[in-house]
């Protein structure tokens, strides 16, 4: 209900205005105008909002804060605009006003909204030509793309959904690794084992591969000869030399084919701009820090030491720029990245806002490597900059996901597993309720499902806990699942189905309710469950916008079962179909406000919906 909150803080504030001439005029001068403090109120028995300015008001006007709400509350009793949207304010505590909507206001949203399904209330910025950055999903060429991957993969998709929704121009940058010391190793180890991987398209496969970075590893560990190849390899890949250039090439590609196989299941799109992207900006990242005087020489290495944050010994950690044998690092390509996106066009993406989303492991790698940008003077004063964490992907156990042999979990296989486990409980819960349905059909909703579960349990969990991966947990279908949510639109089509309500009884020949004619009847709502559901659906704005900035999508998800609950409770103790009809058609179009904020809410964590299931 943003917009009414809009309107009746403009009421507000003219009572301020009004009641206390002097105070308002002398705190408008100093740049502070006196805050009603409107926030959405802390219980329904409070009604829909409160305003609690006047108990910081009650000191500088040298009145009692009682006092100070009364004359607000006289003020608003005078107010036209105010009283068509509120009934009577009250005093309540020690100078709360308590403010209840009238019902035909409310009834007013509800039929705004029914009558733009596609936004319902939620205004849009847009045009807006600075786009915001959202850096996810992010995996290593030649390396295993992991479950923390995934995780940043899901989320960054919601925030990126959220962000567009809202009208904003989102870049949706895959910074892939794809360059630096794992390629010397690789392709050193490679043309001693496997020269062909080197040469010809799709010699291994991406799974050997894995393993053949493994064993690479391993040996640049042990072994300081192989050491000393593989840093040769990666100046030679640096130089450009074709051959090291071809086998890059060749290595990156596989990966890229099999990282965009999930990514099409899941229906995310990505852009690609990896690390390579920004190798011919790391020169100027040096000299900019250079000009700037951030630079120090240390033990060889070119670094900025970080303000306020120290290491074991309680000396000032340092963000290392160039290593001592002149090679850039992770962290030269981050400060090269946020120096480019940041950069006004063409020179770079001159973006407002800058998102990653990667596990909370690389807090500290971001804090450094934004406070050395913002110190360089990358960051223009009103952009925001912004690391999303988020926990680790733990089995059941606690420890760190793996398989029952103990290897690392396969993205592939885990989203497998979650449909195959759908369609076993799909079919045996048709065999009970003796149900024939197509093998399509079984295949589409198993599809649906799976994915929807694997997406949800990983969004609905605050985002910077530990979160612990369980089938059973979120193929459940009661509780904060994904099968819930899914239950809840199923069960509103069905209502739709038989009450003449919606596209699919257009087909039966009954009169759909449009979205076009809902406001062309008076919306009525009498029982307490059906103003439950009005004020539940009526907060999806804030929602979203609580989303935008907080980049929380577990608040949207929490919200949506919310309000499957409310629609639950709604439907279990007032009848729609068998209501007289003013009352029927009332209910009914409850029904599908509920329908569409489930779908439209959903759709935004990149989860479809179904009619039947
Ligand atoms: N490739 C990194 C990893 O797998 C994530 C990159 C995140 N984005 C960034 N700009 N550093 O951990």
């Amino acid at each position: 209900m943003l917009s009414v909150f809009h309107r009746l803080s403009e009421r507000l504030q003219l009572a301020l205005d009004l009641s206390f001439p002097e105070a308002a005029a002398a705190a408008r001068e100093a740049g502070r105008p006196l805050d009603p403090q409107l926030v959405a109120a802390s219980k329904p028995e409070f009604g829909d909002f409160q305003a609690n300015g006047a108990l910081a008001l009650a000191k500088p006007l040298r009145r009692s804060p009682r006092d100070v709400a009364a004359a607000i509350q006289a003020q608003l009793l005078l107010d036209g605009p105010f009283l068509e949207l509120c009934l009577e304010p009250e005093i309540a505590g020690p100078g709360f006003l308590n403010l209840r909507l009238r019902p035909e206001a409310l009834a007013a949203e509800v039929a705004a909204r029914l009558a733009d399904p596609q936004r319902l209330g939620v205004p849009s910025v847009g045009p807006e030509t600075a786009p915001v950055i959202v850096d996810f999903s992010s995996p290593n060429i030649a390396k295993e793309m992991h479950v923390g991957h995934l995780r940043s993969t899901i989320i960054g998709d919601a925030l990126a959904r959220v962000l567009e929704f809202r009208g904003h121009q989102v870049l949706r940058l895959n910074h892939v690794g794809d360059w630096g010391t794992q390629f010397g190793m690789l392709i050193t180890h490679l043309k001693q084992v496997a020269p062909q991987a080197l040469t010809t398209a799709d010699a291994v496969d991406l799974g050997d591969l894995v393993a053949f970075y493994r064993q690479a590893k391993a040996r640049f560990d042990a072994d300081e000869t192989f050491q000393t190849t593989a840093r040769e390899e990666v100046v030679r890949l640096q130089s450009g030399d074709p051959v090291s250039r071809r086998a890059w090439q060749l290595l990156c590609e596989q990966s890229r084919r099999e990282f965009q196989a999930i990514y099409d299941r899941l229906d995310i799109r990505l852009a690609e701009r990896g690390e390579s992207f920004y190798n011919p900006y790391l020169e100027a990242v040096v000299a900019d820090l250079d000009a700037a005087g951030l630079l120090v020489l240390d033990e060889g290495a070119q670094c900025v030491f970080l303000e306020g944050v120290s290491g074991k010994e309680g000396k000032p950690l340092p963000v290392i720029v160039q290593k001592s044998d002149g090679g850039f690092n992770y962290a030269t390509t981050d400060l090269a990245a946020i120096r480019y996106r940041f950069a006004a066009p063409p020179a770079g993406d001159g973006a407002h806002r800058v998102i990653y989303v990667t596990d909370a492991g690389q807090a500290s790698h971001f804090a450094g490597v934004f406070q050395v940008a913002r110190r360089a003077g990358w960051i223009p004063e009103e952009a925001r900059l912004e690391h999303v964490p988020f926990g680790l992907v733990q089995g059941e156990d606690g420890k760190k996901l793996k398989t029952r042999s103990g290897d690392t979990v396969r993205l592939k296989d885990l989203l497998d597993e979650a449909v195959e486990r759908c369609e076993a409980d799909l079919r045996r819960r048709l065999a009970e309720e003796g149900r024939a349905e197509s093998e399509e059909f079984i295949h589409h909703v198993a599809t649906t499902v799976g994915l929807a579960a694997v997406k949800y349990a990983d969004l609905s969990s605050n985002r910077t806990t530990n979160y612990q991966f369980s089938f059973d947990r979120m193929l459940a279908l009661q509780g904060n699942t994904a099968p819930y949510l899914l239950y809840a639109v199923v069960r509103i089509a069905g209502i739709a189905r038989k009450g003449g309500d919606g596209a699919e009884t257009n087909i039966q020949g009954r009169q759909p309710l449009a979205a076009s004619t809902a406001e062309s009847f008076s919306l009525h709502f009498s029982e307490p469950q059906e103003w439950a559901l009005v004020r539940q659906l009526l907060d999806f704005d804030a929602v979203i916008a609580a989303v935008e900035d907080e980049l929380l999508p577990n608040r949207l998800c929490t919200y949506l079962f919310e309000l499957s609950q409310v629609f639950n409770r709604f439907y279990d103790q007032v009848p729609v179909l068998k209501a007289p009809p003013a009352g029927r058609q009332s209910r009914l179009a409850l029904c599908r406000l509920t329908a569409d904020t489930l779908k439209l809410g959903l759709g935004l964590l990149g989860i479809s919906t179904l009619e039947r299931m």
